[in-house]
């Protein structure tokens, strides 16, 4: 399924081998939509389905990676609308691919377009890129398991920063704490990314494969599967609280 937000691209010079997800919604700084999160988790499941496919790829647009989850959507369920099961399928499907995943980002990677990086296996970023996580000035809580995630890889007072504070942290910060690969110019990015990822399609399968879960074990996936799970009850509690309105009210008041 490709929405026109979401293309999903199989490219030939790669041999069909390496699926690519590229968030296409410019206008909106790539801010992604329940339409959206389903079209990623089908391509996401589509792909680990077929033996064809031996590499998943997320990029975003020029400038942006993502701004998050779409705002319109998180007020709609504050003011009492429904929440949906996208996101959740999302996140479930992306914690449990079996295929590894290499992510690019030029720009802007805010909310889940930092975490969802927790997930994969080589992320590269222009150094202008920048990571932000505003998940308490929004009167929300961590996704995506970034909670149990971040704290390990980045120690304890830079998970705080990120997940907490909401602090910003540039592509080499974020190099520095372990969440994400390398550093690329920006006319490099797309390669470095499409070469990653042939050089892991042309490796043998199985034994990636084994290596892949070895590093991230079947345990581990379950323990970040509840927290998903757990963040994500409190995370609606908190979409409906009033501190959140009031902050979903600012954003879209910003510019009248
Ligand atoms: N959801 C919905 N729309 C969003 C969005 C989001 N998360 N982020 C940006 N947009 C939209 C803006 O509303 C604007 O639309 P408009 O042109 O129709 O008014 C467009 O994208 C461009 O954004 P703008 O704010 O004008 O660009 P900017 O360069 O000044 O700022 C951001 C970019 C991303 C810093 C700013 O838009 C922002 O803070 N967005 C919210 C990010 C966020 O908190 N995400 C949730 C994390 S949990």
């Amino acid at each position: 399924m490709s929405d026109n937000h979401i293309v999903i691209e199989r490219p030939v010079s790669a041999g069909g081998a390496v699926q690519v997800i590229t968030l296409n919604r410019p206008d909106k700084k790539n801010a992604i939509t329940r339409p959206m999160y389903a079209a990623m988790t089908q391509a996401l499941r589509d792909g680990d389905g077929d033996d064809g496919v031996r590499v998943h790829v997320f990029l975003g647009q020029p400038g942006a990676f993502s701004a998050g989850n779409d705002m319109q959507d998180f007020m709609a369920y504050a003011m009492g609308g429904e929440l949906g099961k996208e996101v959740l399928e999302f996140l479930n499907t992306l914690a449990t691919v079996r295929k590894p995943i290499i992510s690019g980002v030029d720009g802007l990677a805010i909310g889940i377009g930092t975490t969802l990086h927790l997930h994969c296996d080589l992320t590269f970023a222009t150094s202008r890129s920048e990571f932000r996580t505003p998940f308490v000035d929004l009167a929300l809580v961590p996704e995506a398991a970034s909670s149990l995630i971040a704290p390990p890889v980045m120690g304890h007072q830079r998970a705080f920063a990120l997940l907490a504070a909401g602090y910003g942290f540039s592509a080499r910060q974020a190099q520095e704490a372990g969440i994400i690969f390398a550093l690329v110019d920006e006319d490099a990015l797309e390669d470095a990314v499409m070469q990653a990822a042939e050089a892991l399609a042309a490796k043998p399968p199985q034994a990636l494969a084994i290596a892949r879960d070895l590093i991230r074990s079947r345990e581990y996936r379950q323990d970040v599967l509840r927290r998903i799970d757990e963040e994500a009850q409190l995370f609606a509690r908190q979409l409906r609280s009033a501190e959140a309105k009031a902050a979903f009210d600012a954003f879209m008041a910003r510019k009248r």
